[in-house]
């Protein structure tokens, strides 16, 4: 039996497989119940007693070496598998192409309006969107029964009436004009609130830009000349402007800025309703009042505030209908302005 036993050594030794099923083959040759240790153990129990202790020992070495031979085999094959697989990879293929976002039009207006602004030497300032009656409305010359006041257009955030969301980035304002003594050259882009019923022309937030300019022996002169400087950059060389008079709590006098129909060229078309102007902002004088309240001389200083929808003006320049595709998110129509990135 150990010569047997020797044989089978030898010959497990220099067994090979080439795939999986041939080591499986083997195991199956060798190790299961049936296969040719289990014959020997079985054999075994025949081995007269004096040999029981080189024969057993002789046979264990044999089931160890089996075992161990045949895991290597395996191992083999596993590995030379995941070579097969690394070696299938095409590492010269071009890459899938990735989708490059693109900004959002709201984004894109927004930093042409400041870059004008920023030829004309204003800087940006910035305000909380969670403000307090003070800023908004009361330091602005708002009267205490001011209808803007009123919860329908108002956004509270408790009952208490002092924390309410901005209506208006000329909150802004007022917080710089507390802080800084003039020159000063500012202006605000943010976010505002209003309670409004969410529709294709109104929504319950947008975006606005204020600019305000201070200092001694500011003019109505300067205010103009910077509207028609704006419109010009804005829309075209070719743009005029027309201000009508209007009223606004924190100015005095106050004015609303149309701009000559950048389609039809004034001529009247429908989208400026046959009248040849589009309105875009309103702006006017600082009120004293303001200036005042903010604890700035107004006998020593003068200046002109502007204030303008981020919407509006994107409407303009793009013609986008509907109010609310500026929040929805739908890739079909932010991929629209690919162009204007
Ligand atoms: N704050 C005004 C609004 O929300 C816009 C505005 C008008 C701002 C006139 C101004 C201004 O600075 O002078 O409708």
């Amino acid at each position: 039996m150990l010569e047997k036993i020797e044989q089978l050594k030898e010959q497990v030794s220099r067994l090979s497989a080439s795939t999986a099923e041939e080591v499986e083959a083997l195991r199956i040759k060798y190790l299961s119940k049936k296969g040719e240790i289990s014959a020997l153990m079985n054999e075994f129990r025949t081995v007269p007693a004096e040999s029981k202790k080189a024969v057993g020992q002789a046979l264990n070495e044999l089931k160890t070496l089996v075992t161990d031979h045949i895991a290597n085999l395996r191992e083999q094959i596993e590995n030379s598998r995941s070579v097969n697989e690394a070696n299938s990879l095409d590492m010269t293929r071009t890459a899938s192409p990735i989708a490059l976002g693109t900004r959002h039009p709201i984004s894109i207006v927004r930093e042409q309006i400041i870059s004008i602004f920023r030829r004309l030497g204003f800087s940006i300032a910035e305000g909380p969107e969670i403000e307090d009656d003070w800023h908004v409305f009361s330091a602005l010359n708002f009267a205490a029964d001011h209808p803007a006041r009123d919860m329908q257009d108002t956004f509270f955030i408790q009952r208490n009436p002092d924390v309410l969301l901005r209506t208006h980035t000329s909150s802004v304002q007022t917080r710089v004009m507390e802080k800084q003594t003039p020159p000063i050259r500012i202006i605000c882009p943010g976010r505002v609130y209003r309670n409004e019923a969410v529709s294709a022309r109104a929504h319950c937030f947008f975006h606005q830009v204020e600019a305000l300019y201070i200092d001694e022996h500011v003019s109505f002169a300067d205010l103009r000349q910077t509207l028609l400087y704006f419109a010009r950059e804005m829309f075209g060389t070719d743009t005029e402007i027309r201000l009508r008079p209007s009223y606004f709590p924190f100015t005095e006098p106050s004015a609303e800025m149309d701009i000559s129909c950048h389609l039809c060229g004034g001529k009247g078309c429908n989208f400026c309703k046959h009248t040849g102007w589009v309105e875009i902002l309103g702006c006017g004088m600082v009120d004293p009042n303001v200036l005042d309240a903010c604890g700035i001389d107004s006998k020593k200083y003068s200046g002109f505030a502007l204030g303008m929808g981020i919407e509006r003006i994107t409407n303009l320049k793009y013609r986008v209908k509907d109010l609310r595709m500026f929040s929805e998110n739908d890739v079909r129509f932010l991929e629209e302005f690919t162009s204007a990135r």
